[in-house]
């Protein structure tokens, strides 16, 4: 398997048995999602993406990602939540967070339509000047508010700077396949068009289109990346606790959720990782975190954040456990030198690699954490690479379909994200939400 869970550091906090006693309801959760007879069993199309996704539109996105990476200099995908977190995650983690500054010969990549702040759009539409721009506006229901307003900015910008028909060829539309005035739109203006399939939820969904067109337009090999994402399919089907890292994750995290940690903090030592992080964040939160329960999913970098929250983790209420995604290869490394008047005292470190220190920093913390009362688990990744990180991705996605049918709930529904959408139209005055409006106001003292 391209990835291995090391729970030894649950010892003095689990016990095998209490593992063990779990394993009916992952048996039982399994087969929930086998067989499709949990709840939000019509949103299940990623459990088998990796063997059954449109071949033919695949081509058509490495067709596409050729073409942008030819003609074009600012690559924006504008998107939020399930439409955003994937293929910025993917792109960060396997060229850099820095990729934007360093890429030569190809797009930078932005994304936009991820919040309301003017000021970020505005940014955005200064660094496109006198560059060739393409945008790719990913929408599954097509009415999402914070991406339908960046569109309609940089729709309008890139057709008064290059032209209607220019302006055609430079914009990609990720959607419903039928559905949506973003459909309707573009089969209206003759936009290329991609499909997020009904049976994939958002933030199930970055490896069909939503994902893979901007992950592929940075030059990541999405091939590989589906690669590793098969094996995981193939691999992480097995119902025993003991043989499947990917249950065992979901089983330990559940056992812990009964235990009083109620917080699972995702820890990784590369700064790249920060945005797989976010993803599983989201992956998570929304599919966990209804009827009043869940685990409430935040991260870390470390070493960097064991000089800020790296106290709490230690010292503070036992409220939290971490999950450590250790990526065992770097994509880079370098030896520390001898320095001639050994100024800092470090010469004991001479000839040795950065890596080597920060897997001592995670050896000691790992270690001290524990003492300090907080639960581990450990997530090896081999290297950076595409397979591994398709393999990954993989892994998260089913094992918080496992972890959310053994909790109880429907782990492919969003309700409540809904409830901050009805009050923002109402505050706005959109039609059909005066009397809720007038309410509002008046909780708001006006
Ligand atoms: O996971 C989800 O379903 C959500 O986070 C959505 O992805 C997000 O709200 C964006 O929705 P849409 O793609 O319809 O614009």
């Amino acid at each position: 398997m391209a990835i291995s869970l090391d729970t030894r550091y649950l010892d003095g906090f689990v016990r095998d048995h209490e593992l063990g006693a779990l394993q009916a309801q992952v048996t039982a959760a399994h087969e929930m999602l086998h067989n499709k007879t949990g709840l939000g069993n019509d949103f299940l199309g990623w459990v088998t993406l990796p063997t059954d996704y449109d071949k033919e539109e695949f081509a058509r996105i490495k067709a596409a990602a050729a073409r942008i990476r030819e003609n074009t200099d600012v690559f924006i995908a504008i998107g939020i939540g399930g439409s955003y977190l994937g293929a910025r995650a993917v792109i960060d983690f396997l060229k850099s967070p820095q990729y934007n500054l360093t890429v030569k010969n190809a797009p930078q990549v932005f994304f936009a339509g991820n919040t309301i702040s003017p000021a970020a759009l505005t940014e955005l539409l200064d660094l496109c000047e006198g560059k060739r721009v393409s945008i790719n506006v990913i929408s599954k229901s097509g009415t999402t508010t914070e991406p339908a307003i960046a569109f309609r900015v940089l729709r309008d910008y890139l057709v008064k700077t290059v032209g209607e028909e220019e302006a055609r060829k430079r914009i990609f539309v990720t959607t419903d396949k039928a559905r949506g005035t973003l459909k309707g739109l573009a089969d209206r203006e003759g936009y290329e068009t991609f499909v997020v399939p009904d049976d994939v939820g958002g933030r199930f969904s970055v490896l069909t289109a939503v994902g893979l067109l901007p992950i592929a337009v940075a030059g990541c090999d999405i091939d590989a990346l589906m690669k590793g994402a098969r094996a995981a399919q193939d691999e992480l089907c097995d119902t025993a606790i003991e043989n499947n890292p990917c249950y065992r994750y979901a089983a330990a995290r559940q056992c812990l959720l009964r235990k009083g940690r109620a917080v699972e903090l995702m820890v990784s030592y590369e700064p790249a990782y920060a945005m797989m992080s976010e993803w599983w964040k989201q992956l998570y939160g929304e599919s966990e975190g209804k009827d009043g329960k869940g685990l409430f999913p935040a991260s870390v970098v470390f070493s960097t954040d064991l000089h800020s929250l790296g106290q709490f983790v230690q010292d503070g209420s036992n409220i939290l456990f971490e999950t450590v995604v250790m990526i065992d290869r770097p994509a880079r490394d370098m030896v520390i030198e001898e320095d001639p008047e050994n100024v800092d005292g470090l010469n004991f470190l001479t000839g040795s690699t950065m890596d080597y220190v920060n897997k001592k920093a995670f050896e000691g913390t790992v270690l001290a954490h524990t003492d300090g009362g907080t639960p581990n688990l450990v997530i090896h990744v081999p290297s950076a690479c595409e397979e591994e990180l398709g393999y990954l991705i993989y892994f998260f996605e089913k094992a918080c379909a496992i972890s959310g049918y053994m909790l109880g709930v429907n782990p492919f529904d969003q309700p409540g994200v809904e409830s901050y959408k009805k009050n923002m139209f109402a505050l706005l005055g959109k039609p059909g939400y005066e009397d809720a409006r007038a309410a509002l106001e008046a909780r708001l003292g006006r």
